[in-house]
């Protein structure tokens, strides 16, 4: 079962929301199957809850998120209701036959969203929070609340308002950071101002949320642990909302690389996630950038001299992380201009190709002058340059 005890103050519970807060990235939509499969596989991971989807949305959404609540056996499965009757008694029904089911409601708690969303008073946004935190509760055990909007929430109706849920029965208290405004250094005070003042404060397990709008979200989440939150929610390659979600896999990193300053333990398998990332992008049909840290093509690539011909002494010199550590065969050398002379010859070596010195110089300037033509110079092309050399070759 998840760890819902902030006493546990050193494992961090990962929340998944890939196939809710991820699925409403533009043209991500999954079909059922699809939805399964990410699923069976963030189970398989060692995800302590996967959000499955919002079941009052759509008849598809609900059958998504009762499938995945009947088959997942390890995970707590989760469904997100807004404060509405209708909608925590449809959550309600959909994680009914789960191991362990959790209901998600949430309700906004800004100014902002009071005025021009809600139309409602602050006091009513309390009441409503105390009742449907209690009707949720009648239905499951385990009930997170959140408060939509926290970031821009005024902090003293945030403690208010985080105060009522607790009472109220949620088991897990998250604000996020909804429109990405916040800054690390001020999200991680909000956790800690929060804990602070709200006396039932240590029944909850906090949690962070974190959208990626000014490029923060896994930097926001990071902080918000610091400021004793103990759940982070995230997406696999952080599809989400607009810029997205704080990504899973960047979080998962960099807590483990960076133990010595992040003392956290996360529980999931690292080794997996290169072929969640190939899941998730084939299912939701959202191509991972080149350059994405962890799981982007470029992540483990090095074209430059320098640092190809580090790399060939020794490893550390240019990754921080062995490939292996995210499930990934190798590291590449790309070959392109900027290669030097090492890299070169070890993809010669690759290739099973021995030239004698003379030839090596040869072919070597050869293909110099291709790389300053030509973007990519694959293996085919050094072959031919090398079968060039020698069908010429008087040495
Ligand atoms: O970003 C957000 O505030 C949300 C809530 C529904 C938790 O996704
Ligand atoms: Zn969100």
């Amino acid at each position: 079962m998840a760890n819902t005890t902030q006493s546990a103050k050193d494992r961090v519970v990962i929340f998944d929301t890939t196939l809710r807060d991820g699925e409403q990235c533009p043209g991500a939509t999954m079909t059922l199957d699809e939805k399964l499969a990410v699923a069976e596989l963030l189970d398989g991971m060692g995800v302590d809850i996967i959000e499955a989807g919002f079941p009052i949305a759509s008849n598809g959404d609900f059958e998504a998120v009762s499938e995945i609540a009947r088959r997942t056996k390890r995970a707590t499965v989760a469904g997100l209701a807004r404060a509405i009757p209708a909608d925590i008694a449809r959550a309600g029904e959909a994680v009914r036959h789960a191991e362990r089911g959790r209901i998600h409601t949430f309700v906004s708690t800004s100014a902002i969203h009071l005025a021009h969303q809600m139309r409602k008073t602050q006091d009513e946004v309390i009441e409503i929070i105390l009742k449907t935190v209690a009707q949720a509760r009648d239905l499951v055990e385990d009930v997170e609340w959140s408060a939509m909007d926290a970031t821009r929430t005024d902090i003293d109706y945030l403690c208010r308002c985080v105060e009522a849920a607790i009472r109220s029965g949620a088991t897990t208290i998250n604000l996020p950071d909804t429109v990405g405004y916040a800054t690390p250094q001020e999200y991680g005070a909000m956790f800690r101002q929060v804990r602070e003042r709200v006396p039932n404060a240590d029944k909850a397990i906090f949690s962070v949320h974190c959208h990626n709008d000014l490029g923060l979200a896994v930097a926001n989440s990071l902080a918000g642990l610091e400021g004793g939150a103990r759940q982070i929610e995230c997406t696999v390659n952080g599809i989400g909302e607009r810029a997205g979600n704080a990504a899973l896999e960047e979080i998962v990193m960099a807590i483990r690389t960076r133990a010595d300053v992040m003392p956290y333990d996360t529980g999931i398998d690292s080794t997996m996630l290169t072929r969640a990332s190939k899941l998730v992008s084939h299912a939701a049909n959202f191509p991972v950038q080149y350059n994405k840290a962890i799981v982007g093509r470029n992540a483990f690539a090095h074209e430059s001299g320098i640092h190809q011909d580090g790399m060939l002494k020794h490893s550390e010199t240019y990754e921080i992380m062995t490939p292996a550590s995210v499930g990934l065969a190798k590291t590449s050398l790309v070959m392109g201009k900027h290669s030097g002379r090492a890299a070169f010859k070890s993809k010669l070596g690759e290739l099973g190709i021995s030239l004698s010195d003379n030839q090596f110089q040869d072919v070597f300037e050869r293909f110099k002058a291709l790389a300053d033509r030509k973007k990519h110079v694959y293996d085919e092309d050094i072959e031919a340059l090398v079968d060039e050399k020698r069908a010429t070759a008087h040495d």
